[in-house]
């Protein structure tokens, strides 16, 4: 159940992989932090997929890019995000959608995830269409493939990435 404490305070979650943060995130990230009174960004760490960056290393990331966010937390998850949203006192889930094809996977969460907790509601925005085109999983597939990833990424991301795996060129 929602914490009290929050009681006509908008908190909002908003959930993902990060593998890594994008501009794209970041840019949701600052319009839903506008919107709400305290915003969380909840990096999942149970997931099956193989990921680029531990959990630690994209918290941090995300902490030092968010930093100048006041009402920004920044926090891990496992299990269910109804489960997590309601012991951050949380009803609103929050989600970017890019392009139509982005839309039916969001619907059956946004669907699923109301079914399992009816008190939740998700929320779309839409990055700016700059960021559109952008995801993490071609971020990682351009620099792998030694591409400049400069302008997708913030630049503690793009840091890490070189620091990582060496210049991808
Ligand atoms: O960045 P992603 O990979 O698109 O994020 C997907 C995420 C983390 C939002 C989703 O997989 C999720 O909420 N997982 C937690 C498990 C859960 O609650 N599943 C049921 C509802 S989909």
């Amino acid at each position: 159940m929602a914490d009290l404490q929050n009681a006509g305070r908008l908190v909002a979650i908003y959930p993902g992989s990060f593998d890594p943060l994008t501009n794209g995130h970041l840019d949701i990230i600052s319009r839903g932090s506008r919107l709400t009174d305290s915003l969380v960004v909840a990096v999942l760490s149970n997931t099956q997929k193989q990921p680029l960056f531990s959990v630690a290393e994209r918290l941090e990331m995300i902490r030092e890019t968010t930093a100048q966010m006041p009402n920004v937390a920044v926090d891990s998850f496992s299990g269910l995000l109804v489960d997590y949203a309601a012991t951050r006192g949380a009803n609103i889930v929050l989600r970017g959608i890019r392009a139509i094809s982005d839309y039916e996977t969001e619907l059956q969460m946004a669907l699923l995830n109301r079914r399992l907790w009816p008190e939740t509601e998700t929320v779309f925005l839409m990055a700016g269409e700059e960021f559109s085109f952008i995801s993490s999983r071609m971020v990682k597939e351009i620099f792998k493939l030694g591409g400049d990833v400069s302008s997708f990424v913030p630049a503690i991301v793009a840091e890490r990435l070189r620091a990582k795996f060496g210049s991808a060129e």
